[in-house]
């Protein structure tokens, strides 16, 4: 059932990654507006490289059974340059306990609002149901960081079903701890200080991680102090971290085949 065909949209052409593609890949994780909402760590060079590079392999592991994660290139030069890859999108064989695939998608920040993540995700998706015998596919997403990422997924189709815990869907330990300490970068990040909404996308991050069970609460707000611009600041950082840490779940969004 493997499948390798392109995909080709109005404006996008969707394919499988190569390792050529890892210079594109890095370039899209190196942005924390874009890491900070997956489960990545990409605060020096080395580390986004490595992480573009497992993220590609990660991508191309599926297509045995029939499905992957495409690079979204561009095909229609009113949107960009005719061949630049500025993102990622298709289904991945991880939807925590319950088995079911799931939708995946990222893109270059300079994309984002011009409809990329909701072209390439319906191709996506058709694609999905014609290639495999699946009944659904799910998205489980970081709402409190990431209502972008709710509105595509509501946008494609899928309704939200249910919360589920953090601990009981996101990949193992070593990967949390991995997000948990990028999302400490990201809290001091010179972006964060310029922003103070990445700053509490990340303590929010820190909040979903530190209360799944990885890394401790002292150490984070410590963090937050360190980083706060003054008490209101601080106030808002504790608050985003305090709401996850005590409510560490997510939305789970299902899409049956029809
Ligand atoms: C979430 C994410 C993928 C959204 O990507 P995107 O390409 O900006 O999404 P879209 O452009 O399809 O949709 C976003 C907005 O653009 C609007 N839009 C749609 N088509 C458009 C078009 N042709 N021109 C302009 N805007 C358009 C949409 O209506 C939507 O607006 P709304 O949110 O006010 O309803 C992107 O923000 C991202 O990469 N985030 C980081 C990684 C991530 O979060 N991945 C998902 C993890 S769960």
């Amino acid at each position: 059932m493997a499948t390798t065909t392109d995909i080709k949209t109005s404006r996008l052409h969707l394919r499988r990654w190569s390792h050529t593609d890892a210079d594109a890949m890095e370039r899209i994780l190196s942005d924390p507006y874009v890491s900070i909402c997956i489960m990545s760590d990409s605060s020096t060079p080395a580390k986004c490289r490595a992480a573009a590079k497992r993220r590609i392999d990660w991508f191309n592991s599926y297509w045995d059974a029939g499905y992957g994660v495409r690079a979204i290139a561009i095909k229609d030069s009113a949107l960009g340059t005719p061949g630049e890859v500025v993102g990622w999108c298709g289904v991945a064989g991880y939807g925590g306990s319950q088995g079911e695939a799931e939708i995946l998608y990222g893109i270059r920040r300079d994309f984002w609002g011009k409809g990329v993540a909701t072209e390439a995700g319906h191709a996506a998706i058709d694609d999905f149901f014609q290639s495999t015998k699946e009944a659904s596919l799910c998205a489980i997403i970081f709402e409190q960081l990431n209502a972008n990422s709710v509105g595509v997924a509501e946008r494609l189709g899928l309704t939200k079903r249910r919360r589920v815990h953090f601990a009981d869907f996101s990949p193992g330990h070593e990967l949390r701890a991995l997000a948990l300490d990028y999302a400490l970068w990201c809290i001091g990040c010179p972006q964060a200080h310029e922003d103070q909404k990445l700053m509490v996308c990340a303590a929010a991050k820190a909040g979903l991680i530190v209360g799944s069970g990885i890394g401790d609460t002292d150490h984070v707000r410590v963090a937050l102090r360190r980083h706060a611009q003054d008490s209101d600041s601080l106030a808002k950082l504790e608050a985003a971290f305090s709401s996850t840490l005590e409510d560490p779940t997510c939305p789970y969004l299902s899409l049956s085949r029809t």
